[in-house]
């Protein structure tokens, strides 16, 4: 009784977490995961560029600006990646993705948090309002990004 009791118990739980796993994702095949990613990879990026413009001078340092500009990169940080762990998502004719991804699957991962680790200094740093603090932290994070670029995308 007590171990039939257990099996269901189990068999319930199984069944719980496969259908989490059909569910854990804001996408259910591999064009809308590749569209996913690449999406979040142009929101992350767009942050980033405006921050860039005032690193380089092009656009003047306005401290409120790149505090909000580095928040907003901090929370995209994170966001990408689930769309490259759906099997089948692939690159086709419509990403730039390299299979070498996933040949390197926790070289890939570990870009992935370096990459969000940079992004919280950064975001942390940006409080003191200081260009020459935040410029080493934000030349880290554009390295992290032309690092994984050079190995996983075409
Ligand atoms: C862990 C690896 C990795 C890191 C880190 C990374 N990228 Fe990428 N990025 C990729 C891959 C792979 C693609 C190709 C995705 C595709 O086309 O499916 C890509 C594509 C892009 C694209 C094109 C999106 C589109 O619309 O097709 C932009 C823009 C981009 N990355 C910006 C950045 C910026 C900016 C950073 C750093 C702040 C960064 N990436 C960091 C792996 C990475």
């Amino acid at each position: 009784m007590k171990k039939q009791l257990i099996t269901t118990a189990l068999a319930g739980l199984m069944a719980l977490s496969f259908s989490a796993t059909a569910d854990e994702n804001a996408f259910n095949d591999a064009d809308k995961a590749v569209e996913y990613r690449q999406k979040a990879l142009s929101v992350m990026k767009e942050n980033f560029s405006a921050m860039a413009a005032m690193i380089k001078g092009e656009v003047e340092y306005n401290a409120d600006f790149f505090q909000r500009r580095a928040d907003d990169f901090e929370k995209m940080s994170g966001i990408p990646w689930s769309g490259f762990a759906v099997e089948g998502a692939m690159p086709g004719n419509n990403s730039d993705a390299l299979t070498a991804i996933w040949d390197n699957w926790e070289d890939f991962q570990q870009r992935a948090n370096d990459l969000q680790e940079y992004a919280a200094k950064l975001s942390e740093i940006s409080q003191q309002g200081s260009l020459d603090s935040i410029k080493p932290v934000f030349m880290d994070t554009a390295n992290t990004c032309k690092g994984c670029h050079d190995e996983y995308k075409d």
